[in-house]
């Protein structure tokens, strides 16, 4: 497609000139319809068992974002505490909230075990510390059934050589430390990696759990993990992950494994980036364009403190330019040009030797699929504030969804 944001009527009739002079750049833009949709499709993922999409929000933890992922009546994991009181914050009550930490103190533990929230265990270490303090409770175990994937190596998060899980050799102990405390294993989870572009891995990884599922008896819960993936490629039509497909391609191994164990325990998946990737793009404006030695440069206010994912993955984030609150079309002319930010470091690239539009001092541009790993990840580097993030709602109206940092809030923790 030539321009995503024309393609689906980004702004709804809102003009990217307008919302930049009210909320400043650089800018996250939502859009809540892309938001709805995609919650809606992995909601559909399973519908002949029980089943829950739980919203991965380390992806994206704004309130107004959990407040929608509630309503479409998501279900949400959380990694650490602030991650489950900001879920209790919105409403999410604590039967709808998963902790899956790594490597956390007996207060985190305490904080969920005490708000009835049921936790998983990542090591035989940490599930020996949860026995320790809380005999006789119900838990899950996080397993590593040894084969992971990703789009990089640093979000491979299951395999022989990740941090993660306990792995499948080690399951006898998890019944023996379970034993020992009289812990209730009611749930097992995984989480293979990120960014599956075809259903294949995910049908690979969740029969491979299945198998593993099967030592487990008397489960209520068993959680296949999030990572199904983002068409970062969208305007050289890079198609879409098909979750209907893979929604089909689940039902025969789930068949089998309902037949084979007895009954349908609530099956679980834990998408982040489906949910939000697409519905936001971060506007900036290009305050300088030089060509050193021959390579041309278009400078930003998008830094890497504004998106970390490009100089952290070498990600591809594509970039539309707007010009006059018009997309500029490749065909009015190209350039080989490197989009980069304003933060001192030689790695702050939004884009290498990109062919782009012409692009010219005062132009903004929109950085696409930034919704997901975008702010949650982004920092105050160089002391620049965090962005301020905007929603467009359904209807077409504005709203403010997080105030711009200011040097006050900087200032406030010395
Ligand atoms: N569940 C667990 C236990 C996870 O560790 C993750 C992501 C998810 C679910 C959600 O995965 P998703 O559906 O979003 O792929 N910052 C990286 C991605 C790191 C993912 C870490 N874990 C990026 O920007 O690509």
């Amino acid at each position: 497609m030539s321009s995503y944001i024309k393609n689906i009527d980004f702004f709804k009739g809102n003009k990217p000139e307008d919302l930049v002079s009210e909320f400043g750049t650089p800018l996250y833009v939502y859009n809540e319809s892309v938001i709805r949709k995609q919650m809606r499709k992995v909601e559909g993922l399973i519908k002949k068992y029980p089943y829950t999409a739980n919203y991965s929000i380390k992806s994206n933890s704004n309130l107004s974002i959990l407040k929608i992922a509630l309503e479409e009546g998501l279900n949400a994991d959380a990694m650490s505490v602030n991650e489950m009181r900001i879920l209790l914050l919105a409403g999410f009550p604590a039967e709808r909230i998963f902790f899956v930490p790594n490597n956390v103190s007996s207060e985190e533990l305490t904080f969920a075990h005490d708000n009835n929230i049921i936790t998983s265990l990542d090591s035989i270490d940490q599930l020996d510390r949860f026995g320790k303090l809380f005999p006789g409770s119900r838990c899950a175990v996080r397993i590593n059934p040894g084969v992971g994937a990703g789009h990089h190596e640093k979000v491979v998060t299951a395999g022989k050589k990740t941090k993660f899980a306990i792995a499948e050799e080690d399951i006898d102990t998890v019944f023996e430390v379970a034993a020992k405390y009289d812990l209730k294993i009611v749930g097992i989870n995984q989480h293979v990696g990120s960014l599956y572009m075809v259903p294949d891995p995910f049908i690979a990884a969740i029969g491979n759990f299945l198998r593993i599922a099967r030592k487990f008896p008397n489960l209520e819960f068993i959680d296949f993990g999030g990572g199904f993936g983002t068409p970062y490629h969208k305007l050289n039509d890079e198609a879409p992950f098909d979750i209907d497909k893979l929604s089909k391609e689940m039902e025969p191994i789930l068949d089998d494994f309902v037949s084979d164990y007895g009954y349908a325990p609530l099956f679980k998946s834990e998408p982040g980036r489906y949910c939000v990737a697409e519905s936001s793009l971060i506007l900036g404006r290009v305050f300088a364009t030089k060509s050193n030695y021959g390579h041309k440069y278009a400078g930003t206010d998008i830094g890497m403190n504004v998106l970390a994912r490009p100089t952290l993955y070498d990600s591809w984030h594509d970039i539309e330019v707007i010009r006059n609150n018009e997309v500029v079309s490749l065909e009015d002319g190209t350039d080989v040009i490197t989009v980069t930010g304003n933060i001192c470091e030689s790695g702050d690239i939004l884009a290498k030797e990109r062919e782009l539009p012409i692009i010219k001092t005062e132009d903004l541009v929109a950085v696409l699929d930034a919704g997901a790993y975008g702010y949650s990840m982004s920092s105050s580097y160089n002391l620049r504030p965090r962005c301020a993030e905007v929603l467009i709602q359904e209807d077409g109206n504005v709203k403010l969804i997080r105030r711009r940092e200011t040097f006050e809030d900087l200032i406030s923790l010395f």
